[in-house]
């Protein structure tokens, strides 16, 4: 327990131990591929319904206001990847710069955000996936395509394209990441064929009244509205690009290509989504898309274009797996890490012959796969949400702390204005936290003090023999 305000030493690549290595097969166009394949999904294709139901067309507003507060997360969290550009992102930035126990506490949340996006994203491929088998004939019974809370059994598309996306990152980590890409280009033209076709249809008397529901987070625990609360719903379209940093340790020439693999994919992803949701928006009242576990493909059939929208879903069916792929990726890593580290069972940190963590890839998957099969998508999105508000929060008071204590050392990526980018992305966070449903915090607070419960009764006493391990 006297340990917890260690603080940890980055070990050189070439000091590390044959087996706990992984191998450096990523450069830029990898990462930014990973980045926009982890940013662009569900968020973008369903949840504008779900924001556009709290906020009416100020949606628009939410979306400028979660893409912007991320932005500033995305400058601290390049400046800390190249800094350390090693394997747990934030996890690891948090040791170093806090010690042990500020670390733990972030790389619990982002156990949290990782597995949820996985599963959350899986459930969403599963609608998706149901969706298009009925669409030629082949329904799949409701038993086995949602959880019990929604009238089924349980989800079993999202547990098995969960199965396939573990084969692949066991199989190998380029293979993975180059197929990655070549989704991720799919994804780009459903999106870019959306906007394309629903222009036309653009009627700037559908953005009236323009905030029907107010700004800031109101009505009752349950069923909270305001751009706020759609904000905080909505943020989950835009982080993905904290999974390029997981990636760290497995890329070829980290000091540029993080920088510009972080950076790059989230303003094209700010770009892209602004893009959209103006064009949803122009395109059909919003109150007939608001809920909809389609929205895209849903507008794109009441203006006329079924052919489009028949499109749009198969391309959803077909590159959402990137996010889930991106999110897998990056659990694994940070799972990874803090089992090297002793805070987590350390026979989990082996890799294999091919450089991948087998073990704790299979680990991340049944757990994945469980909560996937299980529960409802919204509450495990926003979930994941509380998960990386903590710790994008940790990450830009990490920046600003080093720029203090360190501010010699050299870095490859400077954020401008340091103190404003890093205040505003604590307070923008905060902010997005606080306009969370009630019931989110309520299980971000009771996951929080489970992990505190396990640090002090497993992970501090571990983390202290590995380190004695190591120095003996
Ligand atoms: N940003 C990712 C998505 O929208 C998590 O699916």
């Amino acid at each position: 327990m006297k340990n917890w305000n260690v603080r940890k030493t980055i070990i050189a690549r070439e000091d590390m131990p044959e087996e706990h290595r992984l191998t450096q097969s990523l450069s830029w166009p990898h990462l930014i591929a990973l980045g926009v394949g982890a940013i662009v999904g569900t968020g973008i294709l369903t949840l504008t319904g779900v924001g556009a139901a709290k906020a009416g067309p100020a949606v628009i507003l939410s979306f400028a206001i979660a893409g912007v507060i991320c932005a500033f997360a995305a400058l601290a969290y390049a400046e800390m990847a190249t800094m350390y550009p090693a394997a747990g992102s934030a996890y690891t930035y948090s040791y170093v710069v806090f010690g042990e126990l500020i670390a733990w506490i972030v790389g619990w949340s982002l156990i949290l955000e990782y597995s949820l996006v996985v599963s959350a994203v899986a459930v969403g491929w599963s609608g998706y996936a149901a969706g298009f088998m009925q669409s030629v004939g082949a329904a799949l019974p409701a038993a086995i395509i949602q959880g019990p809370e929604l009238g089924g059994v349980i989800n079993l598309p999202a547990i098995f394209i969960i199965a396939v996306i573990a084969g692949l990152l066991i199989y190998g980590t380029r293979e993975s990441a180059n197929l990655n890409a070549i989704l991720v280009v799919v994804k780009l033209l459903a999106l870019a064929m959306f906007i394309v076709v629903a222009l036309p249809f653009f009627n700037a008397g559908n953005f009236e009244p323009f905030m029907p529901y107010g700004f800031s987070r109101s009505g009752p625990a349950g069923s909270e509205v305001g751009v706020m609360a759609a904000a905080a719903i909505i943020f989950f379209a835009f982080y993905g690009f904290d999974a390029i940093a997981t990636a760290a340790e497995e890329t070829k020439n980290p000091d540029r290509d993080l920088g510009i693999g972080i950076v790059g994919s989230m303003l094209l992803c700010v770009i892209i989504y602004m893009a959209v949701a103006a064009t949803a928006i122009g395109a059909l009242v919003y109150t007939r898309y608001a809920n909809s576990a389609e929205p895209l493909a849903l507008i794109l059939r009441e203006i006329g274009q079924p052919g489009a929208a028949g499109i749009l879903g198969a391309a959803a069916v077909i590159a959402l797996p990137t996010v889930i792929l991106a999110f897998f990726y990056g659990q694994s890593r940070i799972f990874f890490t803090m089992a090297r580290d002793g805070l987590l069972p350390t026979s989990l940190a082996r890799v294999s012959a091919r450089g991948t963590p087998v073990r704790i890839t299979l680990f991340t998957a049944v757990v994945v796969a469980i909560i996937a099969g299980i529960f409802p998508l919204a509450d495990i999105a926003a979930l994941a949400n509380a998960g990386t508000l903590a710790a994008f929060i940790a990450v830009c008071a990490a920046m600003m702390t080093m720029r203090r204590r360190e501010p010699d050392m050299p870095r490859r990526f400077t954020t401008p204005l340091p103190w404003v980018v890093g205040t505003l992305g604590i307070l923008g966070c905060a902010y997005l936290f606080w306009s969370l449903p009630v019931k989110t915090q309520t299980y971000f607070l009771i996951w929080n003090l489970i992990g505190l419960a396990l640090y002090f009764v497993y992970g501090s006493r571990q983390a202290e023999r590995a380190r004695a391990a190591r120095v003996g």
